[in-house]
């Protein structure tokens, strides 16, 4: 192993401490700095890494100790600090989606392009056990050719539990910017990439109450879609059917499950690394659960950052995270416009991952 890349975080929010004690474990990955708007926040989020310095953005971007910035800020914020990263001539790995629009995606992949420097993005869920022993056993052809796919995420929304949910219900949020991309890098992963989406969308409530920290009882405007449903049209053919709610108690229906001519798959949630695959064929008495063949063990959020490091095209890369917002964006398009809407954009499945310990 060579030297760790050496890594500074801004945005040290909610989901921070998952990927400190992620970096804290990978001895290829080095944390050298965090900054945050609020500096507060940002000493808390280190107090058990005393090693780790406390900057402000701008002094972070020209630390010259800093290859790769870890942008987990708001999606609203995800584009500024990317192009600031880049500016500064450092690898970006963005917290999903890429950026808040598309075409705020698009700039952050072509000022990349241009200075030379590397763009991942989250999910790397799905380079953990779950999705990745499916896609092997997909492409073993367990379950024959795939024909579809469905994909159901349905809650009654994120406010009941983080004290700062307003990102969730703006521009960039919504369930399915939020948390579509979990299930289409899933989806894209095991089916390859889309090319038509049919989509339809409803909004409910035009506030949320937040539920819990010092703003519980605090209402917060909706300008997005909260149910969002849609068909998918792979390149391959697969059809992909797509519900994503932040306007359901609850819902018994499997995440994703994957069809094909001789077998059906439940593949475990995309939001995790790992679970059960289950495997069904025509004419079998149940379910049996298929062995962990492949992905990321006992990974946690940041293992993307892994094969960042390396060289090549990562798994959890700015063109993947790309097809999956131009999805995403058109599925909204679809819903509001009542047509179907072909996707500009396309890229490879990633390369498979091998079956082994995160960090190892
Ligand atoms: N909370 C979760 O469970 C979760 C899970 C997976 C992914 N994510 C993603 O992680 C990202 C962050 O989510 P979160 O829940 O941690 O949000 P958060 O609001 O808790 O934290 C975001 C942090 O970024 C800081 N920030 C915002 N704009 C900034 C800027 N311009 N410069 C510097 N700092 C800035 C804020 O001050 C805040 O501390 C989002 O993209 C979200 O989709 C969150």
């Amino acid at each position: 192993m060579g030297e760790p890349v050496n890594v500074g975080i801004v945005g040290c929010g909610a989901i921070s401490a998952q990927y400190l004690q992620t970096i804290d474990r990978l001895p290829q990955v080095r944390l050298v700095a965090v900054a945050d708007l609020d500096l507060e926040r940002a000493r808390a989020a280190v107090s058990p890494y005393p090693e780790v310095e406390v900057l402000t953005v701008a002094e972070l971007m020209a630390d010259p100790r800093i290859g790769v910035v870890l942008n987990l800020t708001i999606p609203a914020a995800h584009a500024e600090i990317a192009l600031l990263a880049i500016a500064a001539g450092k690898d970006v790995y963005c917290e999903k989606p890429l950026a808040a629009t598309g075409e705020d995606a698009r700039g952050v992949l072509a000022a990349a392009a241009e200075a030379g420097v590397r763009v991942g993005c989250a999910p790397d869920t799905v380079l953990g056990t779950g999705t990745q022993t499916a896609r092997v056993a997909i492409d073993d052809g367990l379950i024959g050719r795939p024909v579809a796919a469905t994909a159901t995420m349905m809650t009654p929304g994120h406010e009941r539990w983080h004290p700062n949910p307003d990102f969730y219900y703006v521009p960039g949020g919504g369930p399915l910017l939020d948390m579509g991309p979990y299930y289409i890098s899933s989806l894209v992963t095991m089916l390859g990439p889309v090319a038509t989406v049919i989509g339809a969308a409803s909004r409910t409530r035009s506030k949320r109450t937040i539920g819990s920290g010092p703003r519980q009882g605090e209402e917060i405007p909706v300008t997005v879609d909260t149910h969002v449903t849609g068909v998918l049209v792979h390149a391959s053919g697969v059809l992909s059917t797509l519900v994503m709610s932040f306007d359901a108690a609850a819902t018994q229906a499997p995440r994703i499950e994957v069809h094909g001519e001789r077998g059906s798959l439940v593949v475990p949630d995309p939001n995790h690394f790992d679970g059960p695959v289950l495997l069904s064929g025509v004419g079998d008495d149940g379910w049996r659960t298929l062995p962990e063949s492949a992905g990321y063990a006992g990974a946690g959020r940041g293992v993307g950052l892994l094969d960042f490091a390396g060289p090549g095209e990562p798994r959890a890369g700015g063109t993947l995270a790309f097809h999956v917002l131009d999805v995403m964006e058109s599925l909204l398009a679809s819903a509001h416009s009542g047509r179907s809407v072909d996707i500009g954009s396309t890229c490879e499945r990633p390369k498979p991952v091998a079956l082994v310990t995160a960090g190892d």
